[in-house]
């Protein structure tokens, strides 16, 4: 037998019905904020994630499938949706288009990371980016439409953490400061972050080593160094926040993973998934396309995973309804019965009813025994009597009742019920 890769999954049918559940929610939740689907490709030359996530973070450095094509060049299957986004939105000159430009996505993507509860190599996300607009309104759009969705979805306990870690400039009064606050305890930070202390210093800030949570605790905190604008723009943010009625956590150790960050990053965390708790992130980018040869643009945007809410709906008991099974299953006892069951099916499918019928020859317990673990709502049976009569014996499954109906009110019959 051969297995799946280690670290992607199969999604049966048993649960693929979640999946559409949560894909819908948020194509709903997108759609009331005027974001329009944006779909690229699954990979990307190994370039633009290079330049665009940043060569000195894990996912970069660790996590990528990077290989090289039949004609050599370096492909990258892609590890977010962001980069590629920003990738497109350039290519295709949208920075001429009406901004901002407003696009959500589902997508696959891939990292190879340590598999655990939360953490695949093949995960999905849903994602949003929003292109043109600096202004703080719209930060608190970007994460009121990750509440919403979390909401519409039936997402609870999870705390929306935000911080800002500046911009260009007062980054790097802070990243002083902070490099000298870690060298004088260099020698009880992990070696990873050792590394991590001249080529990305912020990074060490949610390390999850023990030692080095205690460093860090003490650390100086970027919202203390970050400069009047990037200042005002928080309190902008807050000020939104606070109007659509979000609740949120300033928390100075959100830096988030990736390199393009400026200004606002956020996060919703979940106590009830285990470490992987958290499900949303995301922040604003406002040199990313710059970064991508574009013309200058700002942008925000988040990704939940979607394995990560799946996850956190399972452990908190929602329970989600399975809208895809079939509401008519036929139960003929012969030849003949067959062909008339196949006739009805036809005719209630026409009138978009889910409809099917026993293509096994079985018999009427067993027929019955397959109708309910399918979930059919009514079980419709076609006799030699009812043949010669016109009709049809139908039972209602959850609650047993039975009704006699003629072959041509039948449709009509299960429209009403
Ligand atoms: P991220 O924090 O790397 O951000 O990923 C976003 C979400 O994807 C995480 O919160 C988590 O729910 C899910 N996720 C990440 N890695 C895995 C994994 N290995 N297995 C399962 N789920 C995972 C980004 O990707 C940014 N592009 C978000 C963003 C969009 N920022 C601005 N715009």
């Amino acid at each position: 037998m051969i297995n799946v890769p280690k670290g992607t999954k199969d999604i049966l049918p048993q649960d693929s019905f979640k999946w559409q559940f949560v894909e819908q929610k948020a194509r709903e939740t997108a759609k009331l904020f005027g974001a329009s689907e944006i779909r690229t490709p699954t990979f990307e030359h190994t370039e633009v994630f290079l330049r665009g996530v940043g060569e000195t973070t894990d996912i970069v450095n660790k996590e990528m499938y990077t290989f090289l094509d039949k004609g050599g060049r370096s492909i990258t299957l892609k590890p977010e949706g962001t980069a590629g986004i920003a990738r497109a939105f350039v290519e295709n000159g949208l920075s001429n288009s009406a901004l901002p430009a407003k696009f959500f996505y589902l997508t696959p993507c891939f990292r190879y990371e340590r598999p655990q509860a939360g953490r695949l190599r093949e995960f999905h996300q849903f994602g949003v980016e929003f292109l043109g607009s600096h202004s703080a309104d719209i930060d608190a759009e970007t994460i009121l439409l990750a509440k919403t969705f979390l909401d519409k979805v039936g997402i609870k306990g999870v705390t929306l953490y935000i911080n800002s870690i500046g911009c260009k400039v007062c980054r790097k009064n802070y990243e002083d400061a902070l490099k000298k606050y870690l060298l004088d305890n260099y020698d009880n930070l992990c070696p990873l972050c050792r590394d991590r202390l001249e080529k990305n210093p912020l990074r060490i800030l949610d390390c999850k080593n023990d030692e080095c949570k205690k460093i860090t605790d003490g650390a100086p905190k970027i919202i203390d160094y970050i400069c009047d604008d990037c200042s005002n723009h928080l309190d902008k943010v807050k000020t939104y926040l606070d109007i659509a009625g979000v609740e949120y956590k300033i928390n100075p150790n959100i830096v988030r993973g990736l390199d393009y960050y400026t200004r606002t990053v956020f996060e919703f965390v979940s106590e009830n998934i285990g470490a992987q708790g958290t499900v949303c992130g995301g922040g604003r980018y406002d040199g990313l396309i710059a970064q991508l040869g574009g013309t200058d643009t700002p942008g925000i945007g988040f990704a939940v995973g979607i394995e990560r809410i799946l996850l956190l709906l399972e452990n908190t008991g929602v329970q989600i309804e399975n809208t895809n099974k079939v509401k008519v299953y036929f139960a003929p006892m012969g030849e003949k019965e067959s062909e008339k069951a196949f006739e009805l099916v036809n005719e209630l499918r026409a009138n978009g009813i889910s409809a099917d019928f026993d293509h096994m020859g079985r018999g009427i317990k067993s027929q019955f025994k397959y109708a309910d673990k399918i979930g059919a709502e009514f079980v419709a049976v076609i006799g030699s009597n009812e043949l010669s009569l016109g009709e049809v014996k139908v039972k209602k499954m959850i609650d047993g009742s039975e009704n006699t109906v003629k072959f041509t009110d039948f449709c009509d019959f299960i429209k009403k019920a």
